[in-house]
């Protein structure tokens, strides 16, 4: 049975029972800012996070807690920070949480993204600890935890934690709330014991983290690094068998969900005149009728870019026939840019962006094109949909939902995905050409199979991964991670559910769930 917004709004429904859904995240999904005209845009992030995410929350409803980021977001929320959403046809609540400057400094550029990123990312980029960081972190994830219990008020609540900025926030809460049902999931990978430990403060996140009563990861790989950190920092027992950890008297299971994107999004931000779009964007970007490769990133050390470039180079020089025959668009969202790192990263691709074209091109062509700027949703897809092939060279990722969104915008079954060995996509993705990024021969084979890859075993490969992400879509993602968090008390696996439409002809075995989920939930939350 497939899975569908649908499906998930009644799985939400039958597993949540009274309980209202909270999810909190560093990022909104939308941010509200003023335009030079003086007017007010709403645009959506770049970022996996709350593109995965979205759809989940318009199917289940309740209340999204995120960092006001957006400078005319006090102007569009209410006196208490709230604001429904999607504009135009709320589905669910966005409370908007303000931070002060410095804070935002301190938790978010500083321990989230200038220690903890780099800590987990095995990208050789050394992450700093500065003490006023960690203080701005303990103090924003208590911020956090108010706002998390107001909205929660006095009834039952699922709370639904996301990523590395809010390490603390599982054990906050259960120490004020223990009846709350606190799940976390965790975005990044998360590194072998000896690398973490470094951080000064590993017990501390390791115990906020063992708040939660599911903490989940992408993969297995990065549940079993977490389990043994735990085993080598912590006193606590640990169940190898089940994958979860016991400490203070509490459980915390330890759980993969591999997240994924929605599949059908893709045809509505195609539209039906994205041909014309395409033939506009080809003409802005001189780009004639040539075969694009294209690479969509958040500006950021660990997504491999100036590796993705360095093969772009490699592949002219080593076969210099493709000169004046192709071009390889990245879109580069500016990302942290607070951070000197990041800033750097953005002018050595602008630079060798620069050396590279001068090197090969000619007067009327350009093998790269640099778009240095946030691209909405209906663009990028756009440009994985007018594509030859698609670059993710991730040193390091997680899971990588461009990898999937490529995927799921090729209807046409074309195009090649070239894609590094080093995200979690990589696990499910088999049929992508896979590629080491640090390997420049190889990437940029890898790209010359993207440009000469026969129509058949382009349709071949790209069959099988777009069954894989239609099969695997967000609602699996959101709908399993609800289910085990209902399995912790042994509640039936929604994959064996009967079908919707079968539930009217299972009038008492559905009855006997429903009260069987409310009384689990009930004793979950300890409201017996
Ligand atoms: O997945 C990691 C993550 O930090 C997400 O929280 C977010 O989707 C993405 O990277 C973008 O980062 P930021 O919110 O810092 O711009």
């Amino acid at each position: 049975m497939a899975w569908t917004k649908e499906r998930l709004e009644s799985i939400a429904r039958t597993r949540l029972g009274a309980a209202k859904l909270i999810v909190v995240s560093n990022r909104e999904p939308y941010i509200h800012r003023k335009t030079p005209g003086g007017g007010v845009e709403c645009i959506r992030p770049a970022g996996g996070l709350t593109t995965a995410l979205d759809p989940v929350m318009q199917a289940c409803g309740g209340v999204w807690v995120a960092h006001g980021s957006g400078n005319a977001d006090r102007q569009t929320a209410d006196q208490y920070g709230q604001i429904g959403v999607p504009p135009g046809d709320p589905s669910y609540l966005l409370r908007r949480v303000w931070l002060t400057p410095e804070d935002e400094a301190g938790y978010y550029y500083g321990f989230s993204n200038g220690s903890l990123w780099p800590l987990c990312h095995q990208v050789y980029c050394r992450p700093s600890f500065s003490p006023e960081h960690w203080e701005a972190y303990q103090r924003v994830n208590e911020q956090f935890a108010s706002v998390v219990l107001e909205e929660a008020g006095s009834g039952p609540a699922v709370v639904f934690v996301q990523d590395y900025h809010f390490a603390l926030l599982p054990s906050l809460l259960k120490a004020a709330r223990p009846d709350l049902v606190v799940a976390q999931f965790w975005h990044i990978p998360w590194p072998n014991p000896e690398t973490f430990r470094v951080c000064p403060w590993a017990s501390e996140i390791l115990r906020g983290m063992l708040g939660n009563d599911l903490l989940s990861f992408h993969t297995q790989h990065h549940c079993n690094n977490f389990l043994e950190t735990v085993d080598r920092t912590l006193e606590c027992r640990l169940d190898r068998e089940h994958f979860g950890v016991t400490s203070g008297g509490r459980h915390c299971q330890v759980r993969p969900h591999p997240i994924s994107v929605d599949p059908e999004l893709s045809t509505t931000y195609l539209g039906d005149d994205w041909e014309q779009r395409a033939t506009a964007l080809r003409e802005r970007h001189g780009l004639g009728d040539r075969p694009v490769l294209v690479g969509v990133d958040r500006v950021d050390y660990t997504k491999g870019i100036p590796e993705r470039l360095a093969a772009v180079n490699r592949l002219l020089v080593r076969h210099p026939e493709w000169k004046g025959r192709f071009h390889f668009v990245q879109v580069g969202a500016p990302s942290r840019t607070d951070l000197s790192e990041y800033r750097d990263l953005n002018t050595r691709i602008a630079e060798l962006t620069d050396t590279i074209n001068q090197e090969h091109g000619t007067p009327d062509w350009k093998p790269i094109v640099f778009l240095n700027e946030h691209h909405g949703p209906e663009q990028v897809t756009l440009l994985y949909r007018m594509a030859a092939g698609c670059v993710v060279s991730c040193l390091h990722d997680g899971m990588n939902l461009v990898a999937k969104e490529f995927v799921a915008s090729r209807s046409d079954e074309a195009g090649v995905l070239v894609l590094s060995q080093f995200t979690g996509a990589s696990r499910e993705l088999t049929d992508a050409v896979l590629v080491n990024p640090f390997d420049v021969n190889e990437l940029a084979d890898g790209m010359l199979s993207a440009l000469t890859m026969p129509a058949e075993e382009q349709r071949r490969r790209m069959r099988k991964m777009r069954k894989q992400v239609e099969d695997n879509n967000i609602y699996r993602w959101a709908g399993m991670l609800l289910s085990d968090v209902a399995k912790l008390v042994d509640e039936p696996d929604p994959e064996s559910e009967p079908e919707l439409e079968e539930m009217s002809s299972f009038n008492e075995m559905s009855g006997m769930i429903a009260s069987a989920t409310a009384m689990s939930l009930l004793q979950l939350m300890g409201a017996s």
